[in-house]
């Protein structure tokens, strides 16, 4: 097999990771990770499962160990996941092939070479039952199939590899049209001509901007300090906070009605049990120093402004101010 490594644009000194394979490379934080590296001097090998990328199934232990050795990365950042919970929860097996045994051919692989690896996991290893921000130290208990195979990963990486970052993150949001979560939801409604926009009032997290988080990544992994780490925007709002942020940046919050509901009023289409509380605080990046990740308001902003600048995806009639 022939590895290409992706283009990589001159060097501005930072990083000292040379050689750089991505797994699910392709998805929303994947951009972000790329469009990071990209600006140092590391040469990067992009990986995924979607075609057009250099394909790695990470449910393939032998390719993971193929494609692992042939690269002998010094840093794996491990994205590659099934991140729809709806998904995990119909198809268990499925989701713990992708998410645990997946990420245990991945730790392994990357072991063998000295690699160091990232996995990024996420606040919904919780079971959300807290009335203060999680931190590293507490106890995860998840209450649904993403959540626990997600936590298996978290183990079986800490179990396997020496060198490995645990990072967990919050309700992602990032990546343009990639976006296939909560602000790409929103925006695809406004998009659609929505003049209502029904959004939950009674589940709480932490908006974290996929660029924020792949800068902050980058500069943590380069300290070599190890560990689990909780890595968010500032805040902890619930879904209807961040619509309502959204019309407000947008210039729509007097032409189209926010309504607030439970969670129940989307049981149909996400029957899947989700943490009441999924706020995170990022304890142990402070005690680095390290914790520059924006309040969850201003990064949507920088965001909104220019992921998505002009909103050309927005009827013409309602034009962002
Ligand atoms: N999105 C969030 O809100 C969030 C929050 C916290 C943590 N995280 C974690 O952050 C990481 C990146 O998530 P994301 O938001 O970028 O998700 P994403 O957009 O779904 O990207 C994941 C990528 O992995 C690919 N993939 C799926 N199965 C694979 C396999 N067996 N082998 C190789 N690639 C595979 C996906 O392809 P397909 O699209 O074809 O499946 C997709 O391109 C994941 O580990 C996720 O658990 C995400």
């Amino acid at each position: 097999m022939t590895l290409q490594p992706g283009r990589n644009a001159a060097g501005d000194g930072r990083g000292g990771h040379r050689r750089v394979l991505v797994t699910g490379a392709a998805g929303m934080l994947g951009s972000a990770v790329l469009a990071a590296l990209d600006r140092t001097s590391a040469q990067v090998f992009r990986t995924d499962i979607k075609t057009g990328w250099l394909h790695l199934d990470v449910r393939d232990r032998d390719a993971v160990h193929h494609v692992v050795s042939v690269v002998r990365p010094d840093l794996v950042i491990h994205l590659a996941a099934e991140t729809d919970l709806e998904a995990c929860e119909a198809d268990p097996m499925h989701s713990w092939l992708t998410n645990a045994a997946g990420t245990e051919h991945v730790a392994r692989a990357a072991a063998a070479v000295g690699a160091t690896l990232v996995y990024v996991s996420t606040a919904g290893v919780f079971d959300g039952g807290a009335d203060r921000p999680y931190v590293e130290s507490d106890a995860p208990s998840p209450v649904n199939e993403y959540g626990r195979s997600k936590l298996r990963g978290e183990k079986l990486v800490t179990e396997l590899c020496e060198r490995a970052f645990v990072v967990r993150a919050g309700w992602m949001m990032g990546g343009g049209r990639l976006d296939h979560k909560f602000v790409g939801a929103v925006l695809g409604q406004l998009r659609d001509g929505a003049d209502t926009v029904y959004a939950v009032g009674d589940r709480f997290g932490s908006p974290t901007y996929a660029a924020d988080f792949a800068r902050c990544l980058l500069r943590l992994v380069d300290t070599d300090r190890h560990g689990r780490y909780h890595m968010v925007g500032g805040g902890g709002p619930s879904r209807a906070d961040v619509a309502a942020q959204i019309l407000h940046e947008v210039g729509l919050s007097d032409r189209v009605r926010l309504v607030k509901v439970d969670s129940d009023h989307f049981a149909d289409r996400y029957p899947v049990t989700r943490p009441r509380s999924e706020v995170l605080r990022n304890a142990a990046l402070a005690k680095l120093g390290l914790n520059d990740m924006r309040p969850w308001q201003d990064a949507l902003s920088h965001y909104l402004r220019t992921e998505f600048t002009p909103l050309d995806q927005i009827p013409p009639e309602m034009v962002l101010r």
